[in-house]
């Protein structure tokens, strides 16, 4: 429905098939994606009012039953947007936000406002991913004995590991692919990523990614002491603190556009 126009009446067999698989779901429980599909295919009912005749007879009989079982609540279909929205906004400005985000490994030793830090991490749930899965969960530590142990599996934190306040571990949830989309876990894992780093910048408070590049039995030790499930794979750990009132970070100079872009 988002499409410039439109085709009428299209995607019968697809909505058929929705509406059977999301009856299949709640019947075994599934409850978070019933209201979003009715949401969504009320407003593609609204969308053909008084063009009934172009649907096969019963179509429209079992998609009013079916969307009519819950009232609407908003969380489907169209969302409408005014370009002046775009007003607050400007590239020299988030260039300047983007400006002050630094790998910081010189935290202060306060502690950081867990509200803060989970306001952050909601706000980083927006990033784009392959059809809207979403495949990624943010594990989140403050207990500094577990923070120790995690943090002894990874090769990049030592010489501040001590002023780490909060540690978060990014993971791709596998069960959110079918086979041919396994590197998708990892563009979407590192998007959701970026996005946390930049909600905790927003947020007034540190951060320092870190890898976790390690061997495959490493791997395993580290998430059995995370508690990280089997079905999930590591994508970044993120070290969080507050901020110094005063304090240094690497330059690392970024390559100009001319190294980058190719013109094509
Ligand atoms: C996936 C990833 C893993 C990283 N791992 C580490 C790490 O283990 N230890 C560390 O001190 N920095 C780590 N970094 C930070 C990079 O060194 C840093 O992003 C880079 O030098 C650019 O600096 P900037 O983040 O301040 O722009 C990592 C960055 C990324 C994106």
């Amino acid at each position: 429905m988002a499409l410039p126009n439109p085709r009428e009446a299209f995607g019968q067999p697809k909505i058929k098939d929705l509406i059977a698989r999301t009856k299949t779901y709640e019947s075994l429980g599934g409850q978070d994606v019933g209201q979003i599909v009715r949401d969504t295919l009320r407003q593609y009912r609204e969308l053909h009012r008084g063009k009934e005749e172009l649907f096969e007879p019963g179509f429209i009989n079992e998609m009013d039953a079916f969307v009519e079982a819950a009232a609407p609540e908003g969380k489907g279909g169209l969302k409408f947007l005014v370009k002046s929205q775009w007003d607050d906004w400007s590239v020299e400005k988030f260039d300047k936000f983007l400006s002050f985000r630094h790998s910081v490994r010189d935290f202060d030793r306060t502690p950081v406002d867990p509200t803060l830090l989970t306001s952050a991490i909601a706000a980083s749930l927006k990033a784009p991913s392959v059809c809207n899965r979403q495949g990624w969960f943010i594990h989140y530590y403050d207990d500094k004995t577990k923070m120790a142990e995690l943090l002894s599996y990874q090769n990049g934190n030592a010489g501040f590991t001590e002023c780490i306040d909060k540690l978060i571990i990014v993971t791709g949830n596998l069960k959110a692919f079918t086979r041919h989309e396994h590197n998708q876990l990892f563009v979407d894992g590192g998007l959701v990523s970026m996005n946390l780093m930049l909600a905790i910048h927003a947020a007034g408070l540190g951060s320092c990614p870190l890898n976790t590049c390690m061997a495959y039995t490493k791997e395993q030790k580290l998430m059995a002491a995370a508690g990280i499930p089997e079905n999930e794979r590591l994508i970044m750990m993120i070290a969080v603190g507050n901020l110094k009132d005063e304090f240094s970070v690497a330059q690392s100079e970024k390559y100009s556009l001319d190294d980058v872009l190719v013109q094509h």
